[in-house]
């Protein structure tokens, strides 16, 4: 071989440009966690291919079905909710369809509480319209009538801890006592797991809005689903099946926001409860709902489940109904504007019969007690008395 053949034959500048952007090989670590932005990962051959599909080389194959910052997000959350494992969804309601495709079949039977997500209900609906799934909605106090709606084809329940958005907050306990062993999927968004670790009593899976505290900044568009690691791993197939997979850029956000969850949690919890009280004597306010305020129904319940605080939602009645609440978002508007999300870092308000609810029947939503004078409320992480002040500010123009 002559020295000139072993030296790299020059490239025509469309490959150098086509192959550009790989950095040598280095050994230190990043700081930081790397975004592994990519489709697919190579394979060195196939007896590779072999063993990492097969599980036996730990590596990735296809982002579809697993990547990197997937992974990271959704062992940290599996960890902080004392769960096997996870996967990761591109929306919450993704986590939700793939917990679905993954545990009924037409003819099957759901039990659902009455307050939900409005659309954790229409997709329900959906599936029980297209589908033929059956689903029955139950008081989430109502243990009776939870009992007698267990049939042998009850193959899953499905409740908020903290409900939205009325704060309910569901006996986890008493309800997986009744249900003897049929799995139980808590949305726990409202509570995250610095409130409550649904899994210690005795839930089957846990589900989050990731786009909601546990990202906690208002720019990722994300769903988690944790348990154990059979039942993930279903799960898991179901969300790449159904393409319903997270994105590794927000997947790496979602884990960059989880760092200050216990810390934003605590935050949103003492501020709230200022401004629950605040509200509670406000004459254009004729309820608050919030279960850290002893007036609410499940004060004690919220006591015994949530030592740790409420969290940061609350909801409360305008006397001055739907008018009310459309003079009060324009005046809030440049301080706590109206936005149709929550958890935001920022104190934002939403109108659930508009907006989170607006899919049920007018006649539904007033039997769960969701009125037109209703406005949802996410506490940020603002001073308390700068919050009140607004609130006060914009409820005085209402009289
Ligand atoms: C309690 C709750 N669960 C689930 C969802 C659905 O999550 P996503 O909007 O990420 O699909 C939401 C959305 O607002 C929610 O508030």
């Amino acid at each position: 071989m002559t020295s000139e053949s072993s030296e790299s034959p020059e490239l025509d500048s469309s490959t150098l440009a086509a192959r550009a952007g790989y950095a040598p090989e280095f050994t230190t670590r990043s700081s930081a966690p790397p975004i592994y932005m990519t489709t697919a990962f190579d394979i060195e051959s196939l007896e590779q291919l072999d063993s990492v599909a097969g599980g036996r080389e730990k590596g990735y194959l296809y982002t579809r079905d697993g990547n990197p910052n997937h992974e990271a997000f959704a062992n940290d959350v599996a960890a902080l909710e004392h769960a096997e494992t996870g996967v990761v969804t591109a929306s919450g309601m993704g986590a939700l369809t793939a917990v679905l495709m993954a545990m009924v079949k037409t003819g099957d039977h759901i039990l659902a509480a009455r307050v939900l997500y409005g659309r954790t209900s229409q997709l329900l609906d959906h599936l029980a319209a297209s589908f033929g799934l059956k689903i029955t909605y139950f008081e989430v106090d109502d243990l009776q009538a939870l009992r007698a709606a267990i049939t042998s084809e009850t193959r899953l329940c499905i409740v908020e801890s903290i409900s939205n958005p009325l704060l309910e907050v569901a006996d986890l306990p008493a309800i997986v006592e009744v249900l003897k062993g049929i799995p139980l999927l808590v949305d726990s968004t409202f509570a995250t797991p610095c409130l409550l670790r649904p899994i210690d009593h005795g839930a089957t899976l846990v589900w989050h809005s990731v786009s909601k505290y546990l990202n906690g900044h208002g720019d990722v568009m994300a769903g988690i689903v944790v348990g154990s690691t059979n039942l993930i791993r279903r799960i898991r197939a179901m969300s790449s099946l159904y393409g319903v997979n997270a994105n590794p850029f927000e997947s790496w956000l979602a884990s960059r926001g989880l760092r200050t969850l216990p810390l934003r949690m605590q935050r949103v919890s003492e501020t709230a409860l200022k401004v629950a009280n605040f509200l509670k004597s406000n004459p254009q306010v004729s309820r608050v709902f919030y279960p850290g305020l002893e007036d609410h129904p499940h004060f004690a319940r919220a006591n015994r489940l949530l030592p740790n605080g409420c969290g940061g939602m609350l909801a409360f009645d305008l006397t001055g109904g739907r008018s009310a609440v459309d003079v009060l978002f324009r005046r809030l508007a440049h301080v706590i504007p109206f936005s149709p999300t929550l958890a935001d870092a920022r104190t934002t308000v939403s109108y659930p019969a508009g907006t989170s609810h607006k899919f049920m029947t007018a006649s539904a939503r007033a039997a769960c007690g969701i009125s037109d004078g209703l406005v949802r409320l996410s506490v940020g992480l603002e001073d308390a008395g700068d919050v009140n002040r607004e609130l006060g500010e914009a409820l005085a123009q209402l009289g």
